[in-house]
């Protein structure tokens, strides 16, 4: 059968989709290639948040177009997912090499479509359409991945779509408006992966805050006869019942989501945490500025101050929360007092580690078109001097864990070093340590020897008397 090589850029919800389509290409009989150079079809799923991302992409398939297919011109070539959505045929326009346009809503279909590519029904094929219910078609997993043929932890998609329409941000066009998988669907998918060995599940949305939120509340049964997807009790959202349907599953022993919206993030939420242990200690809640001004031109629709009590509702229920972030420098008009405000929010958190951008004006925003686009050298300066000050306070972080027994999920080899293992902290945090296979999967107590900036280092002799 024909190999497949599948590089993905961007975030998780992408790799999830990768995950997908590969299964699905994999449930065909086709052999995933560990190189481009010796694969048959070579797929690109990628991203548009940012512009670098999409250059990325592009730069490669100009590549692969380039000698490669000259060698081997049999070869399919195709792109999937934002950029595939939001650029259409005109990606086949720039590159005539290109076979395949695949969009957000049709990942399902890829290998559908790379059989008839490869047995010549058709010469190329752009799929950028919307389709009802393609919100419930990422669910196929491979569960081969680095750790010995078995993942202990899984993505999970539970919805598709935003439609919070943040002024600076692509993904309300390339994914779509939201679309929420039913509480049975996903719990039954989560079953399934605590059958195959799967400890831990990370439920993953653009916007999981809004899950459900524009779904149909069912009535109750009155019969007691059908269930309802929704238990309608008026403080209890969508996205809590969904994790308390989840945290149901025996086996299951951890929680996390991404991403939630301030907007969003109800005390129901924040009670949950206290509630319902599995859901582990950890929050990536993104901000995005520390300035009132730019967050209402950013369209966010909250203020400095109620997101700063969503961290402390937080730290009150899980004093330990782990809380990270996005935050975009060099948005349109963002002054010196207003990224003054970014870094007193930054010092104020703490956050233990955050992903900080650069501002990238995206087609079709609104900020796009917005005056006062900050020129590159004052966007660079304020990236350098933001970064440096969340290391500092992650670095800082990480090394009040020294000394600490910490529990930790172990997950498999260690990325960075294959020879030892790692797991992960409840609030998120990597840990290196001497075990062996056996110790894959377990949950267990390490104690933290040495920190690094981005990395713990347990006690492997505490494991030894395990
Ligand atoms: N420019 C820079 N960063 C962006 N993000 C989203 N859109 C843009 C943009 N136009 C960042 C936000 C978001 C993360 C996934 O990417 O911080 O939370």
């Amino acid at each position: 059968m024909p190999s497949v090589f599948l590089k993905t850029y961007g975030c998780q919800m992408n790799e999830r989709d990768s995950e997908a389509v590969a299964a699905q290409l994999v449930a065909k009989g086709y052999a995933l290639a560990p190189s481009e150079a010796v694969a048959d079809v070579v797929l690109l799923n990628t991203c548009s948040v940012r512009d670098n991302a999409e250059q990325k992409a592009i730069d490669k398939m100009t590549n692969l177009a380039g000698q490669f297919r000259k060698q081997r011109p049999g070869v399919v070539l195709g792109f999937l997912g934002c950029m595939a959505q939001s650029r259409g045929k005109e990606l086949i326009d720039q590159l005539p090499d290109v076979d395949l346009v695949v969009g957000t809503q049709k990942f399902h279909r890829v290998a559908d479509y790379v059989d008839d590519l490869l047995a010549g029904r058709r010469d190329q094929v752009v799929d950028t359409d919307e389709e009802r219910g393609s919100e419930a078609t990422i669910k196929k997993h491979l569960l081969n991945g680095a750790a010995h043929g078995k993942a202990v932890s899984a993505f999970v998609s539970i919805m598709q779509g935003c439609n919070q329409y943040c002024t600076f941000c692509i993904v309300p066009y390339t994914r779509g408006q939201e679309r929420s998988r039913t509480i049975p669907d996903i719990v039954a998918e989560c079953r399934e992966l605590v059958a195959r060995g799967v400890r831990e599940v990370m439920l993953l949305g653009q916007i999981v805050t809004s899950y459900g939120r524009r779904a149909e509340r069912p009535a109750p049964s009155v019969d007691g006869q059908g269930p309802s997807t929704l238990d309608p009790r008026p403080s209890t959202s969508a996205f809590v019942q969904l994790i308390e349907a989840v945290h149901a599953i025996e086996g299951l022993e951890r929680i996390r989501f991404t991403s939630p919206h301030p907007k969003g993030y109800g005390d129901d939420l924040v009670a949950a945490y206290g509630r319902l242990p599995k859901l582990v200690e950890s929050a990536h809640l993104p901000v995005q500025s520390g300035s009132d001004r730019i967050l209402k031109l950013m369209h966010r629709g909250y203020t400095r101050a109620r997101y700063l009590d969503i961290i402390t509702k937080l730290r009150a229920v899980r004093p330990e929360m782990g809380i990270t972030t996005d935050i975009i420098v060099g948005f349109p008009g963002e002054t010196e007092a207003d990224f003054a405000e970014t870094l007193s929010l930054v010092r104020e958190v703490e956050f233990d580690n955050a992903f900080v951008f650069k501002y990238s004006p995206r087609r079709d925003t609104p900020a796009a078109a917005m005056p006062d686009q900050l020129p590159e050298e004052v966007i660079e300066a304020r990236h350098a001097q933001l970064l440096a000050t969340v290391n500092e306070i992650a670095e800082r972080k990480n090394k009040a864990c020294e000394g600490r027994m910490l529990e930790i999920l172990v997950e498999g080899p260690s990325r960075k070093n294959p020879a030892r293992l790692e797991g992960r902290t409840r609030t998120n945090k990597i840990v290196v340590f001497e075990g062996s296979d056996r110790h894959i999967g377990q949950v267990m107590n390490v104690r933290i020897v040495h920190a690094a900036p981005f990395t713990l280092y347990g006690d492997p002799a505490i494991l030894n008397l395990n």
